[in-house]
């Protein structure tokens, strides 16, 4: 089929740290694809700060951004609006075949909502999963942009369900697997070892040895924003690290909420090693040998499922149930004495092992790469 000459590339969104480990085995799958027109990069610049976006450019071998939209910081509002008004002009100079959003950051739906608007088909990788929790403001990026979305693709098979019962045709929708699983995959032979982490961070830690720790990540408003109930999830932590010492890289957003909420000396520095926000080749070595991870990250609580290692999520609901199904997840409260019972019988029994879900099996990309070619062209889009 010739290719439509007024119609210009494949545009790639990214915005936030989760995004970039989804779109750099997708840029290679589309690069490698052939008949497709050349992909461009995009960043919208929500993430900025090198520990969340820079290091993890160069852990994933990135290319650097054909265009950077440098948003930056602010509420919802003034973040999605920042993004939609600086989006449009690029859509309309570089009028691309499509647009490709991945999760539910704030990128995606500011971008996603610009380009159907423009009649430009919206690709969405990570479609489909459901917290059915409003409260989270991720679950409002993912519902509102499967509903703009021209095409869908999913990790895992509930997410059919859910589009379903939303009204979302199922020809719009194809179960490729996880891109997530493919990154993590190709940094597993690089990844750092936990004592060379700590010796770079300058932390002596003789008691931190592979298999014998925890690591921590918490950043979502619902743990760290309020201070009772940042409160209470350092008093977990602390009851935690009695058993074992635990390795927390912490989040901008977190630190900032410790230091307003004057709770630096609720965390004993003999056992939680405090850490800057680690690159991607340090957060896979950190987790693979960690007897455990407590966290509320979306990405983690996959990460952890493909690598075996049990997972305790802090939160009251997934939108990954597969990972709870299957994996190596369990949702914990926060609550003391159920968060202290977790964590022993890990230690005791080792905890949840779990299986590898259907197709995350490092091959997402070339699937997503392969479909997308063909139904680019079943529309005259190439
Ligand atoms: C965002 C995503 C969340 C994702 C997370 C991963 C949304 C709604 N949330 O949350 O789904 O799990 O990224 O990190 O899109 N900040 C910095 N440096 C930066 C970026 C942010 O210090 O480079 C600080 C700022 O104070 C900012 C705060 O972190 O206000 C929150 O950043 P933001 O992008 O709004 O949300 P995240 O909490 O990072």
């Amino acid at each position: 089929m010739p290719t439509n000459p007024t119609l210009g590339p494949i545009l790639c969104i990214v915005g936030a740290r989760p995004n970039l480990m989804k779109m750099a085995p997708l840029l290679r799958a589309l690069a490698a694809e052939p008949a497709l027109p050349p992909a461009m990069l995009l960043h919208t610049g929500q993430h900025y700060d090198h520990a969340l976006n820079g290091q993890l450019f160069a852990d994933l071998a990135l290319p650097v951004p054909d265009i950077n939209l440098e948003v930056g910081s602010g509420s919802h509002a003034v973040q999605t609006a920042e993004i939609m008004k600086r989006f449009e002009p690029v859509l309309d100079q570089h009028r691309p075949c499509c647009v490709v959003v991945v999760g539910d950051v704030n990128s995606t739906i500011a971008c996603g909502l610009v380009a159907a608007k423009k009649d430009v088909p919206v690709v969405h990788v990570e479609a489909g999963l459901r917290s059915f929790d409003r409260a989270m403001p991720e679950e409002i990026n993912r519902v509102l942009t499967d509903q703009i979305s021209d095409l869908l693709y999913t990790t895992e098979r509930s997410a059919h369900a859910n589009l379903a019962r939303e009204g979302i045709p199922a020809e719009r929708v194809e179960f490729v697997g996880n891109l997530m699983i493919d990154s993590l995959m190709a940094a597993l032979p690089k990844a750092v070892p936990v004592a060379r982490i700590l010796d770079a961070a300058g932390v002596s830690t003789p008691s931190v040895q592979a298999g014998r720790y925890g690591v921590v990540t918490l950043h979502r408003p619902s743990n760290v924003d309020r201070p009772e109930d940042l409160g209470a999830v350092l008093a977990i932590l602390d009851r935690v690290s009695a058993i074992l010492p635990i390795i927390w890289p912490v989040h901008p957003r977190t630190r900032a909420k410790i230091a307003e909420f004057g709770l630096e000396s609720r965390i004993s520095a003999e056992r939680i090693v405090l850490l800057p926000p680690q690159g991607y080749l340090e957060m896979v070595g950190l987790m693979k040998d960690a007897a455990f991870v407590l966290t509320d990250s979306g990405g983690i609580q996959e990460e952890t499922t493909a690598l075996g290692v049990p997972c305790l999520t802090l939160r009251e609901n997934t939108e990954r149930p597969i990972t709870v199904e299957q994996g190596t997840n369990t949702l914990v409260p926060r609550d003391e004495t159920v968060v202290l019972a977790a964590v022993r019988e890990i230690v005791e029994r080792g905890g949840k092992r779990g299986r590898a879900p259907e197709y995350w099996d490092g091959q997402a990309a070339p699937r997503i790469a392969r479909h997308l070619r063909g139904w680019l062209q079943g529309r005259g889009r190439v």
